[in-house]
């Protein structure tokens, strides 16, 4: 590729280009026949712009406020794990990325640096997501570690009680590194006969007895509001309605986990529906695009999260990479809402998309 990137798809191919094949293949990868992997981008095609004309665009207002924190654009990191094996800098660099862009930056509890490293190394807005260990004792831990270090939220997500069959980690034997956060508490390096080390780390220390009830636990050990990741249809969001969560996130894993499951932007509107304004839903899952993060505030979410567009652009240049990726897409997006006739996101309505019944999925 000559000159510099222009759109997420050429950091993309930077990443390839800088990352060993086993890394890239695990960030980039999707379960199994890939099938929803596919439709997480594809399905947002299918979704046609309505602009209005003749709107004073002269100023464009992209903020809006998630959980009382006011944030430059409806945009978020999303927790991805182990950026360190992405750049040396690892989750600090992405953290300094989402704080100078003034985003908010999910953390994995599967990182590479720990809560402690990211907290002390800015100043951006911070949510912490969480995986239910069988050793609860180590997750209140964690929970309690990012409370104390000032994350504004806990993302419990809901849809790994197994890890998905990631068939490029199989074959290429995807290591399970120490993760640093859980240093002289347990080992995460796990090796598999099977193939991937990593789903041999999730098959060891993920509780996959976890549900509904177990709601009220996090509850009883955390002030902080939590939100659901990987809901999908409108019976859970009701249930995450009912245990009393702040929000709602519908997503599908970055596709991998259950291949097959809908491409997320095909639901958003059914969960929309179903919560009924009592909860923030926010989106995530093939955003590549400003398009896609208008047309996903169009069918009701109140902002998206990016995964692996700031992790190609952590790989191709640190820090830097992760700046200019979520500048890019706040770039687009300002640009989507002027064409489109939006001055602000509370101007971003249901009819300014247009998608086909039946098509969709
Ligand atoms: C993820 N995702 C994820 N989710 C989570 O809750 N905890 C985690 O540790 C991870 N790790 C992870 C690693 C990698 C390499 C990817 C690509 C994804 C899922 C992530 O939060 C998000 O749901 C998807 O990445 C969104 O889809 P896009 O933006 O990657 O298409």
């Amino acid at each position: 590729m000559a000159g510099e990137p222009v759109n997420v798809n050429e950091f993309q191919e930077l990443a390839r280009q800088s990352l060993p094949k086993m890394y890239y293949d695990y960030y980039t990868g999707g379960a199994e026949d890939q099938h929803t992997l596919k439709e997480n981008v594809k399905s947002f095609r299918r979704i046609i712009i309505q602009p209005r004309v003749l709107v004073d665009v002269s100023k464009i207002d992209m903020s809006t406020t998630i959980l009382g924190h006011k944030t430059s654009a409806p945009i978020m990191i999303a927790p991805t794990a182990m950026h360190k094996l992405a750049h040396h800098e690892g989750e600090v660099a992405t953290a300094r990325g989402a704080a100078a862009c003034d985003v908010i930056m999910g953390l994995s509890y599967m990182s590479t640096c720990t809560v402690e490293e990211v907290a002390s190394s800015c100043n951006a807005v911070r949510f912490f997501q969480i995986y239910v260990y069988k050793r609860r004792d180590i997750t209140a831990l964690m929970v309690h570690r990012a409370e104390k270090n000032g994350f504004g939220a806990i993302i419990l997500t809901a849809d790994t009680p197994r890890l998905g069959r990631r068939e490029a980690d199989i074959k290429n034997k995807m290591i399970a590194p120490q993760l640093k956060n859980f240093e002289g508490l347990i080992s995460t390096e796990y090796v598999s006969d099977k193939g991937s080390n990593i789903e041999a780390l999730a098959a060891g220390t993920f509780d996959a007895s976890l549900c509904w009830k177990d709601i009220e636990w996090l509850k009883s050990i955390t002030k902080l509001p939590i939100l659901i990741k990987g809901v999908l249809t409108s019976e859970d969001a009701i249930k995450a309605i009912e245990v009393g969560v702040a929000g709602i996130i519908v997503s599908n894993h970055g596709a991998r986990q259950l291949d097959y499951a809908p491409a997320t932007i095909s639901v958003l509107e059914e969960v929309v529906h179903a919560v009924q304004g009592k909860v923030p839903v926010f989106f995530d899952g093939g955003v590549r695009r400003g398009t896609d993060i208008f047309k996903a505030l169009a069918l009701g979410a109140k902002a998206v999260l990016i995964g692996r567009a700031v992790i190609y652009g952590l790989a191709a240049k640190g820090e830097l990479g992760v700046k200019q990726v979520i500048q890019m897409l706040k770039d687009e997006f300002e640009l989507t809402m002027a064409l489109s006739g939006c001055c602000s996101v509370d101007d971003i309505t249901r009819s300014h998309v247009k998608t086909e019944k039946g098509r969709f999925i």
